[in-house]
């Protein structure tokens, strides 16, 4: 699978980076929309905020202006609400962890493993229905438990980079 996504992957500018900061923004944005719709998004509104301290600092108004158009508000208004929470509150430090970034506002579980395995390379599968659905045909899993599925995913990260294989997960 990873030998794949390396020759076929997107050249995407969220995969250029480990910062955790982007690399949430991108999420953020593409957890409801296609990447043609995306990037733009992504690129105006790294543009503006381009790191945790511009965004806490942004007034609302701001944030749910760079976000016009892409729909989900609650998207923009988490992410800026969780940007206040880590300079406020962490001191500017976003968590390093899985388990410590599913804490903040917004970051559910595919995110907080995207994040923690693409700026971090913890090995955390991404799992969502669309994934589910691929890796059981793949690996020829019919049943519907979900812990023996996430055993046999982990299984599979065991030789690979967990940030390159979440990466062919996601771009397949
Ligand atoms: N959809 C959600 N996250 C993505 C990513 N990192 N690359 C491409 N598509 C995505």
């Amino acid at each position: 699978m990873v030998s794949w996504y390396l020759k076929n992957r997107r050249d995407l500018p969220w995969r250029q980076t480990k910062d955790a900061y982007l690399i949430w923004v991108s999420e953020s944005i593409l957890q409801q929309t296609r990447v043609a719709q995306g990037l733009d998004y992504y690129i105006r509104f790294t543009t503006l905020f381009p790191d945790i301290f511009s965004l806490a600092a942004a007034q609302p108004d701001e944030v749910m202006k760079a976000w016009q158009g892409l729909g989900y508000y609650n998207r923009a208004r988490n992410l800026h609400e969780a940007a206040r929470d880590v300079v406020h509150n962490l001191d500017g430090k976003i968590p390093t962890t899985y388990n410590g970034l599913v804490k903040m506002k917004g970051i559910g579980p595919y995110i907080g493993a995207a994040i923690a395995s693409f700026a971090f390379n913890e090995k955390i599968p991404v799992v969502d229905g669309n994934v589910i659905r691929f890796i059981s045909r793949l690996a020829g899993i019919y049943s519907a438990d979900r812990k023996n599925f996430l055993s046999t995913v982990m299984n599979m990260m065991d030789s690979e980079e967990p940030s390159l294989f979440n990466q062919a997960i996601m771009e397949f």
